[in-house]
């Protein structure tokens, strides 16, 4: 393994995508009010439905009902991550593709906000819901938008994401990773990270044309079905500064940022939730990838050792810090 391994094509350009995005994210939390309201007052989510242990939350341009449901537990972690399907058919395909690979699938329709959906676990044992139909948010009358092309209207509140971007898992097996977004899901690898026998590290997947849409990071304690971070986006860099600011003033725990990776190049701000899931602020600016035979760009540890893009360093919490924790 040389220190700068070529970019080299791991796809077939003429799989289909039968993954649309990332839709609605489960977060286990031992804090349940106090991670509402950091979602609410800090992330300028909205609150649309509340349970005896669950709150569902919608970031202000999501189309669908709910983006992110807390789920009161003992520990942090990520619960169900659902993710819709490009269309009735890439549904089945997948479901086959699944049942082919001898991963046993499941249906429910008693998911808030969406149809039928079949549940499985991805290789490391993180729950996973595929789903087509689903139900379109409904602003109220304090929070419709005046233009209606957009989900609701801007909240002007902390940080104001816009949406969710992107979720970091970390795995036991990111070889199986790789083989189950890929073959299974149709993803595409974008980059990753290559550990000097070759093998990756991390690897971060793109469903359409965003750069990136699902990650799988080695869990260096060997732990299964672990979160490294959930991201949400904001319009710009500076709405992230702002946040930074806004997280000082709650108390919150910046980990690290506002600053931008050298992978992927985004611009980033890394905070713990009071229940302790790490919480990304991210923007890719205009980037995308168009290109449908883009070769997968590979980064060495020499590489990796030359810091983030504008030379911070990684933070050691970066590399041990997961939930849950142990
Ligand atoms: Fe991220």
């Amino acid at each position: 393994m040389t220190d700068a391994p070529e970019p080299v094509l791991t796809h077939d350009p003429d799989r289909p995508r039968d993954i649309a995005h990332l839709g609605p994210v489960e977060l286990y939390t031992p804090a349940l009010e106090e991670s509402a309201e950091f979602f609410v007052r800090q992330m300028g989510l909205r609150q649309v439905h509340r349970e005896r242990d669950s709150v569902y939350l919608h970031t202000w341009d999501d189309y669908q009902s709910w983006t992110v449901r807390l789920v009161r537990r003992e520990r942090a972690g990520v619960g169900r991550t659902y993710l819709r399907a490009s269309g009735p058919a890439a549904l089945a395909r997948t479901a086959s593709a699944l049942r082919e690979a001898g991963i046993a699938c499941e249906t429910t329709s008693a998911v808030r906000g969406l149809g039928v959906v079949l549940n499985f676990d991805a290789p490391d044992g993180h729950p996973m819901g595929l789903y087509w139909d689903v139900e379109r948010y409904r602003p109220g009358a304090d929070d419709r938008p005046g233009l209606k092309n957009q989900a609701a209207a801007y909240p002007g509140r902390g940080a104001n994401v816009r949406r969710l971007d992107h979720i970091n898992y970390l795995t036991s097996d990111v070889p199986a990773a790789v083989r189950f977004a890929g073959d299974l899901l149709g993803g595409r690898c974008t980059e990753r990270i290559v550990k000097d026998d070759g093998q990756p590290q991390a690897v971060w997947f793109s469903l359409m044309n965003k750069t990136y849409d699902l990650v799988w990071t080695e869990d260096w304690t060997g732990t299964r079905g672990r979160l490294h971070h959930l991201a949400f986006a904001t319009d710009t860099r500076e709405e992230i500064l702002r946040a930074a600011d806004v997280f000082l003033d709650a108390g919150t725990h910046i980990e690290t940022g506002p600053h931008k990776h050298a992978i992927q190049q985004t611009f980033f701000l890394y905070v713990w939730e009071p229940g302790g899931n790490r919480i990304e602020l991210c923007n890719a600016g205009a980037r995308l990838i168009l290109a449908p035979d883009w070769e997968t760009i590979s980064w060495s540890r020499a590489e990796r050792a030359k810091r983030q893009a504008w030379g911070l360093r990684t933070i050691e919490s970066f590399h041990t810090h997961g939930t849950p924790s142990l």
